[in-house]
């Protein structure tokens, strides 16, 4: 056996939204495992044309455990799926019907591949307390970290790995203990707690990959984060930490403040500006544009990213915050006549986030965290929290 099991001291949430939207229902068991089962079909057809069990497939024939120890079964059937108290341990699941679209909606899908039932979140952090007997990476006593796609150990994303994402596909890290193989873990940033760690899995290293994982960033150059999110701060912090300078949007004056506080050396409210890709372009040397934007708002951001990117410049897909409608989007030729790159990122390897380690522990970096901390009793709060918008960088959970 190659794997190991970790003690979890820490982990930190995102895609709250998405979780949302899939009315993600979840349950407690003995306060130490939330699950959540969603979807009201199990066969969830893949871009690629695989279905989950092909997918399964993939991912036994690259050895990671799919299942969890589950520290209690959990009861099912028809049970409403919110006690009257709102206590967490009255939550339970069941499937939901197909929700139907309003006139001014649009229904969305998690765009990568699940496996319902499943322990949520991807970020996680803790200390290895057994090692299989072919352990090589770790010992006892490790302090380790999460990767997101535990296939994903080098070079450029291919599909099996794209079916290994924990949380999603494999058991994510809400919980006490868990089980895995050390193909799936880093060793933990050694400047950092427990907590902040537990932040490094997902948002950190996409916003790595945007600035390092194709075209990398130079010093002197500019970039420009939207909003103030988790992969937004790190690109921040990653951005000044190369001598760079930084564009930061956000809707609120107030959070302005604070990512003026973090480095920012100018700070745009897409709110009171929508056309704020114009107004970020005159902030750059002769007006030369952006060289890297970190995009998180996807067809809601778009138009104004092209406005104010600069000839050869990368515009970083990451996300889709500000909705998916497709209107007024700039078309495929667009990247033509501005002269760039715009490229898709999904997290990054195992490689890339010990990089990334490396850099966060020469430059000290340590990642934005909300005051707010969270106890694994208080999952349920915790997304809502986020749902509301009302986090400012990564939001966590203290389980130990
Ligand atoms: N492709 C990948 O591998 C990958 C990895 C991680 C995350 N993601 C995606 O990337 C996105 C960001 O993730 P995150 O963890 O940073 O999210 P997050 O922490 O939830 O970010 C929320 C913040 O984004 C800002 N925001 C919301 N709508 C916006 C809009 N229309 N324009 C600009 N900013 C907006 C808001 O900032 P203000 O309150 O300051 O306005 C908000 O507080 C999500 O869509 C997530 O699913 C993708």
């Amino acid at each position: 056996m190659l794997d190991q099991i970790i003690k979890g001291t820490a982990l930190s949430l995102h895609n709250a939204a998405l979780l949302a939207q899939d009315n993600a229902n979840l349950r407690a068991a003995n306060g130490k495992i939330v699950k959540m089962r969603n979807r009201p079909h199990k066969q969830i057809p893949c871009e690629e044309g695989l279905t989950v069990e092909e997918g399964l497939q993939l991912v036994s024939q690259l050895d990671l455990p799919l299942e969890a120890p589950v520290v209690e079964s959990h009861p099912q059937g028809d049970l409403p799926i919110e006690s009257k108290d709102k206590a967490f341990d009255g939550l339970v699941y069941q499937d939901a019907p197909m929700p139907k679209v309003g006139e001014s909606e649009v229904l969305g899908k998690y765009p990568f591949p699940c496996n319902f039932p499943v322990v949520p979140a991807s970020d996680g952090a803790g200390e290895v307390v057994e090692v299989g007997s072919k352990v090589t990476e770790f010992k006892k006593g490790d302090q380790v970290a999460t990767l997101f796609n535990q296939g994903h150990q080098y070079g450029d994303i291919d599909i099996p790995a794209t079916y290994t994402g924990l949380g999603g596909m494999i058991d994510g890290a809400l919980r006490e203990y868990g089980v895995f193989n050390e193909k799936g873990l880093v060793k933990a940033a050694k400047n950092l707690t427990p907590l902040e760690n537990s932040t490094l899995t997902c948002a950190a290293l996409t916003s790595w990959n945007a600035l390092y994982g194709l075209k990398p960033l130079k010093p002197g150059q500019t970039v420009l984060v939207q909003g103030t999110g988790g992969v937004s701060m790190f690109g921040l912090q990653f951005a000044k930490a190369a001598g760079a300078t930084v564009i930061a949007t956000t809707s609120s004056d107030e959070k302005g403040e604070k990512l003026k506080k973090l480095g920012a050396d100018h700070v745009i409210n897409y709110k009171t500006d929508p056309n704020w890709g114009e107004a970020a372009r005159k902030l750059t040397p002769d007006c030369a544009g952006v060289d890297h934007i970190i995009e998180v708002g996807g067809p809601g951001t778009m138009r104004q990213s092209f406005n104010c990117i600069k000839f050869e410049g990368v515009i970083s897909v990451i996300g889709f915050l500000g909705g998916v409608k497709a209107e007024g989007q700039p078309t495929l030729l667009d990247t033509l006549s501005n002269i760039c790159t715009v490229r898709g990122v999904y997290v990054g390897s195992k490689a890339l986030m010990c990089d990334m380690i490396r850099a966060i522990e020469a430059n000290d970096i340590h990642p934005v965290l909300d005051e707010k901390v969270f106890t694994l009793e208080q999952a349920r709060e915790a997304y809502e929290y986020m749902w509301a918008q009302k986090h400012f960088g990564k939001l966590t959970v203290k389980i130990h």
